[in-house]
């Protein structure tokens, strides 16, 4: 298999990091690597903050976490998921967390771990750098394919990340929270977060590191014409 093959099974999604920074140097190698995402006319709708602040990580997951227990569902710029899911979507997302949550030992009732389980994504999962992925709000009004490019981008980063032995988890929970983060980063207002990406050293030993969840066949998703 070539190493572009392994890298690509490889990866996976890491909920919990040691608490080793990420070197700057690796992190450049990692965001010049991205760089080179192909996007529609090179229009290279990515715009990035690079987090590495501890104080300001902190700052980011509190705001979330507050909103949250004001009981704002999300205060977004984009809606990631369909509002309302139908099938086979619906029977994936399900099987999905119901697979981490029963590798971890997580009753379905037991709202109080769940929402902890939730809260990490806020804590980075003990990550020290997260990508914060914004576009110009002008490219996503009426048109879509900035959100496609970023989207490659987004696979671009974990697999150069990924290739240099650094964990990645994609984040679209930091989505829901959109304009409460782009507050706290105090970005210009013609930026609109479209997801984040935590970065680090995974904790190897971590049972819900091994978390792999399946993937379909080709048989379900392919169409052959021959
Ligand atoms: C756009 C996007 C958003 C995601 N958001 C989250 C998230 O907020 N929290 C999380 O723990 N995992 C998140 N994930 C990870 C998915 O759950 C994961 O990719 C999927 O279950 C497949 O598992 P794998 O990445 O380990 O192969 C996200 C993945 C993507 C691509």
């Amino acid at each position: 298999m070539s190493s572009t093959l392994e890298t690509l099974s490889n990866r996976s999604s890491i909920r919990q990091f040691l608490p080793q920074p990420l070197p700057k140097e690796t992190l450049q190698k990692i965001l010049s690597a991205a760089a080179m995402t192909p996007s529609g006319a090179n229009m290279q709708p990515w715009i990035v903050y690079a987090v590495s602040n501890e104080a300001k990580l902190k700052e980011i997951g509190d705001a979330v976490i507050a909103a949250m227990q004001s009981g704002i569902e999300n205060d977004q710029f984009i809606q990631y998921y369909p509002l309302e899911w139908k099938n086979p979507y619906k029977k994936r997302r399900v099987e999905t967390g119901v697979g981490l949550y029963s590798l971890m030992g997580v009753d379905r009732k037991d709202t109080q771990t769940r929402t902890q389980m939730w809260h990490d994504n806020f804590r980075w999962f003990g990550a020290q750098t997260v990508l914060f992925v914004f576009t110009d709000k002008t490219l996503i009004e009426g048109a879509s394919g900035a959100l496609i490019d970023c989207g490659a981008y987004m696979q671009s980063v974990m697999l150069a990340a990924q290739s240099l032995g650094v964990a990645s988890c994609p984040q679209g929970s930091t989505t829901e929270f959109g304009r409460v983060i782009a507050k706290v980063l105090e970005v210009p207002d013609n930026l609109a977060l479209l997801y984040s990406i935590v970065l680090g050293y995974a904790d190897k030993e971590a049972k819900i590191n091994s978390y792999k969840p399946p993937r379909i066949t080709l048989e379900e998703h392919v169409t052959w014409i021959e």
